[in-house]
């Protein structure tokens, strides 16, 4: 089951799978239930490449396969605070909660305890692509970027610049520093995948409230001196955070868009989360520099103070590329299953706050945003988020064996493959997702 694009859902009952021994996606074939084993010989014949027959995984009844989840924004240094503060006003939040959380990465060991613990647990909810933020210490930035390498998990990495508004034991002493820990950073992860197969590092401004004027010249020189280079940042969020950005640089006149664009730092390769507050001036900035948005619908709804969720329908009517956050831990959950739900409730209140102009999105929609629709935003599309011949296979074994114990919503004899994909996506969770491959190799994937 994969998406094709975003209104258009691909369901096939009974497939094979065939990828090259580089983790490729050869062809997917369809099959008629009908004389399988000749139509397996005849696929099977004049490959480009060597297969072991007995190196086959066959899906048992229930079960399915859907590409792995794609969460266009998230905070790994987060992942033990999830949950804390939720309801507070964004600034609030970060200086109580967040803020002394984060400072705690300073120490290597325990970044990485928490990194370890977050890399597994993101891969358990069958989030195979990831864009993190870091903390401020490049030390625990090149520790997150090396434990993504080692467990699999494809991955943009970013160590947060903040050099100003920020507390006493959690800023950077000064632009010169900031800009010169990036360096280091990108040096490491180029050095521990050149080719950027599965992790490449992002420049990851934390937002405007926190950067001063020469720290974003100087990252937007180091975009333009690589532009291979991903930038992530928190654009037009809340209103207690769009009020501060307007009294730091009153010179835009309260555009975010212009303020970013002003310092270089928007472009295809650029993921903006939350988006919440759009005017047509953004809308047109964004749209014609072909940036991306990271819709992050619970942390939304429940960190920011705003509690208003981004206009997604007209993101999509606009053809600018949208996938989903989990934003954890502003979101306080990791889980992508989570994050579509609250988005297909986000879109629904907007179409009654739209009179009914901007239609709730469906379920094959909120798919789309967590797989293919997020590797456009990660500049990924032709590598992953669908079954695609030649994309990487990165996929997840669905299965719904715990299905009759309450976890999922039972499946019954007059089920079909559709139903049970609906059941899976509003009931399911990680327990139902049986195993977990990213470039064609089963990701590590803790159990505890
Ligand atoms: N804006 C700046 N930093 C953050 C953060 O950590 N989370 C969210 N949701 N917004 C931010
Ligand atoms: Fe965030």
């Amino acid at each position: 089951i994969h998406s094709l694009s975003v209104s258009k859902l691909e369901i096939t009952p009974l497939a094979l799978l065939i990828i090259d021994p580089q983790g490729k996606i050869n062809k997917l074939v369809k099959l008629e239930p009908d004389g399988l084993a000749e139509q397996l010989d005849q696929a099977l014949d004049h490959l480009p490449f060597c297969l072991d027959r007995t190196n086959t995984t066959h899906l048992n009844l229930g079960e399915f396969l859907i590409p792995g989840f794609v969460d266009t924004h998230n905070h790994a240094p987060q992942y033990a605070q999830r949950g804390l503060g939720q309801g507070m006003h964004i600034l609030d939040w970060l200086s109580k909660i967040t803020f002394p959380n984060e400072a705690k990465f300073s120490d290597p060991a325990y970044a990485r305890k928490i990194y370890t613990a977050c890399v597994e647990g993101f891969l358990r909810q069958g989030i195979t692509t990831a864009s993190y933020f870091g903390s401020v210490h490049a030390e625990a930035t090149k520790i997150l970027a090396d434990i993504c390498l080692q467990k699999r998990q494809r991955a943009y990495v970013g160590k947060c610049n903040m050099t100003r508004n920020s507390p006493d034991f959690y800023v950077e002493k000064s632009a010169g520093d900031s800009l010169r820990e990036t360096r280091e950073c990108i040096s490491h992860v180029r050095a521990i995948d050149p080719a950027g197969r599965l992790v490449k590092y992002v420049i990851t401004p934390r937002f405007a409230i926190s950067c001063d004027e020469e720290t974003l010249k100087g990252l937007g020189d180091i975009r333009s001196e690589n532009e291979d280079l991903a930038v992530q940042t928190h654009f037009n969020e809340a209103k207690q955070e769009m009020e501060e950005t307007q009294r730091l640089f009153p010179q835009f006149g309260g555009s975010e868009a212009d303020l970013y664009q002003e310092f270089g730092l928007l472009g295809k390769r650029t993921i903006l989360a939350h988006c919440c507050y759009m005017d047509e001036h953004e809308l047109e900035i964004i749209e014609k520099l072909g940036c991306g948005v990271a819709h992050c619908p619970i942390a939304n709804m429940t960190v920011g103070g705003g509690f208003m969720a981004a206009p997604v329908r007209e993101l999509l009517d606009k053809k600018i590329k949208v996938g989903l956050g989990t934003d954890s831990g502003g979101g306080f959950s990791s889980s992508m299953l989570d994050a579509m739900r609250q988005a297909m409730i986000a879109s629904n209140a907007r179409e009654v706050m739209s009179g009914g102009k901007d239609k709730g999105l469906s379920i094959a929609e909120v798919f789309y945003l967590a797989t293919l629709g997020g590797a456009a935003v990660c500049c990924l599309e032709d590598k992953i988020g669908s079954f695609e011949a030649g994309k990487d296979f990165d996929g997840l074994i669905i299965g719904t064996k715990g299905a009759d114990q309450g976890i999922m919503t039972m499946v019954e004899e007059d089920d079909t493959l559709e139903t049970v994909f609906e059941k899976f996506i509003m009931t399911g969770d990680d327990r139902n997702i049986v195993e977990v491959y990213v470039k064609g190799q089963r990701a590590c994937v803790s159990t505890s």
